[in-house]
């Protein structure tokens, strides 16, 4: 063994890494980078609260219920706070919507961007130890800068998001984001306090053979929903559904799979929402060569009329995702 065997390298870190890519940024400015290191930074913090939860007492419901009328967790409300810390300290930022607020968040007038999140997605698997996430969208804002942060500059199409990405708290911890320009993973090493590149360049398998839809609502779906799912059936696809967004779709990212959260009788536009969770997906979907869609046409190019709009969302291998809406034919436009 010679020397340098001794000591193997360690790999990239992901802040070497947001510096080397810089100049391939849409917006080729500083900023950004600046963004997704508080981005990091907050997911750090809020990894290190939810491995703790279990022993603190931080875990179960908080008591109240968030603009969506749904139960919060502990940890979602830590989440939400941490995040628009880093980002508020960041500077870069003038505005922040959330799953878990019901207003935007005006934060610094000079800032260029908008942040768009799920600070903690699948909070209802916290308490039994399944891996949850964070989701997050980039917009450079549309307004004046200097000035007040408009609706506008948030109820932008996701084609428009300038990057996005997620955070996995799963077996391990990993950072997933595009600025447009491909996919990249990192995976955090705790002992460190470090995210180091694991996955260059992620790429969505073509076809695939997981599917993932909560079937225990098949009697509230569309005909056409049902039917895909008798097609994977007879080609003894596996069904794989943790009930985390973020964690089935990584899994399905990596192995080539679909995940269906269609409107039901009871979310009859779905349960997803557009800006804080199918958006960011779907651009970095797009951007590892697979598909999100509605059910009929292209996540990205949906126009949101309101913050916390819900959409259907249709995302994963390009192939699946075709077939998928193919057999919604009256209506399809992909
Ligand atoms: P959140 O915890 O941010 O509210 O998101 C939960 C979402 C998503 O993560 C998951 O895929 C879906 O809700 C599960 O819903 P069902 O229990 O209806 O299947
Ligand atoms: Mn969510
Ligand atoms: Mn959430």
């Amino acid at each position: 063994m010679n020397k340098s065997e001794l000591a193997l390298p360690v790999g990239t870190t992901l802040d070497r890494f947001i510096k080397k890519k810089q100049d391939d940024f849409t917006y080729a400015t500083g900023e950004l980078s600046q963004i997704l290191r508080d981005i990091a930074l907050a997911s750090k913090i809020t990894n290190r609260e939810i491995n703790r939860a279990g022993l603190l007492d931080i875990g179960g419901a908080l008591g109240e219920m968030n603009v969506q009328g749904e139960e919060q967790q502990k940890l979602d409300v830590i989440a939400n706070i941490r995040f628009i810390r880093a980002l508020t300290n960041g500077g870069e930022v003038c505005g922040i919507v959330s799953e878990e607020d019901e207003d935007m968040i005006e934060i610094n007038r000079q800032g260029k961007y908008v942040v768009a999140m799920d600070p903690l997605d699948g909070s209802s698997n916290i308490d039994v130890n399944v891996s949850i996430g964070t989701i997050f969208s980039v917009y450079r804002r549309v307004s004046e800068i200097g000035g007040p942060v408009e609706i506008e500059d948030v109820l932008q199409k996701g084609s428009e998001q300038v990057a996005a990405g997620y955070v996995l708290y799963g077996s391990s911890t990993m950072l997933v984001y595009t600025t447009g320009n491909g996919v990249t993973g990192f995976t955090y090493e705790p002992s460190l306090g470090e995210f180091f590149l694991s996955h260059p360049n992620m790429k969505s398998p073509e076809d695939g053979k997981i599917y993932s839809i909560n079937e225990g609502s098949s009697s509230e779906f569309d005909q056409s929903v049902n039917d895909y799912i008798a097609e994977c059936k007879s080609k003894k696809l596996s069904a794989r559904y943790i009930g985390s967004l973020v964690g089935d779709f990584h899994r399905n990212l990596l192995k080539g799979g679909i995940y269906i959260y269609p409107r039901t009788d009871k979310s009859p536009d779905g349960k997803l929402r557009l800006l804080y969770e199918c958006n960011a997906l779907a651009f970095v979907c797009e951007q590892a060569g697979g598909l999100a869609t509605d059910g009929e046409g292209r996540i990205l190019d949906i126009k949101p009329t309101a913050f916390h709009q819900r959409s259907p969302l249709f995302i994963g291998a390009k192939k699946m995702v075709e077939k998928a809406c193919s057999y919604n034919k009256a209506t399809a436009t992909i």
